[in-house]
């Protein structure tokens, strides 16, 4: 096995989802896709920026460095041909957690949004946008649903956003893992593509 190149290729997935979090993230500063009148409107995990940051920014830094990995010159390092590319398999380790651990800001605050239930208009307050919701009681029970009276279709919005802020925030959370794995088994064991040949 190549563990330059599998890094490789965790970059390259990582990138699309970083993109896919952020702009969920933006979209959901615009409840229903529309314009909000009140940033008191917006649901307020969405400034925590869990996709912005977590699952986004900060992603950005460990696919960049996974990504780079298998370009890394390791020639000459105390006359060990291979160990500036076991360094650099060491370094990867660490920005492999720094990943996971934004990705991890991004689910616990995706579960947190998803748990609260979004901000809406509800009958009895017209002025502004308040959580009608407790306990994630409305994921189970539809009928709670019509408490929310506008933006229309905000549920179905907040619903479909932050699921696949979730969803993506565990698949990076597991390619960082496997990143931790890799870059344990090349910091022991050494690229097995063999230094300067490629
Ligand atoms: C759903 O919520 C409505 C309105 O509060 C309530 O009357 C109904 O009993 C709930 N249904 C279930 C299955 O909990």
């Amino acid at each position: 096995m190549c563990s330059g190149n599998f890094a490789k290729c965790l970059g390259i997935t990582l990138i699309p989802l970083a993109i896919i979090c952020i702009l969920c993230n933006i979209l959901l500063f615009f409840p229903s896709g529309k314009v909000a009148d009140n940033s008191d409107d917006i649901t307020d995990e969405v400034f925590y920026l869990g996709g912005i940051l977590g699952s986004g920014v900060l992603m950005i830094f460990p696919a960049l460095v996974f990504l780079g990995l298998k370009n890394n010159d390791c020639c000459g390092c105390c006359g060990n041909e291979s160990c500036g590319k076991r360094f650099a398999m060491f370094g990867s380790i660490i920005f492999a957690a720094l990943g996971a651990v934004g990705a991890g800001y991004s689910v616990i605050m995706s579960c947190v949004a998803l748990n609260h239930g979004p901000k809406c208009f509800t009958t009895d307050n017209s002025v502004n946008a308040t959580y009608p919701f407790m306990d994630g009681d409305y994921l189970s029970n539809r009928t709670l649903w019509d408490q929310c009276v506008g933006p229309s279709n905000i549920i179905t919005w907040h619903l479909t956003l932050f699921s696949i802020l979730l969803i993506t925030g565990i698949v990076q959370i597991g390619l960082c893992a496997f990143q931790i794995i890799n870059g344990l088994i090349g910091t022991i064991c050494g690229d097995c593509c063999g230094c300067c040949a490629d």
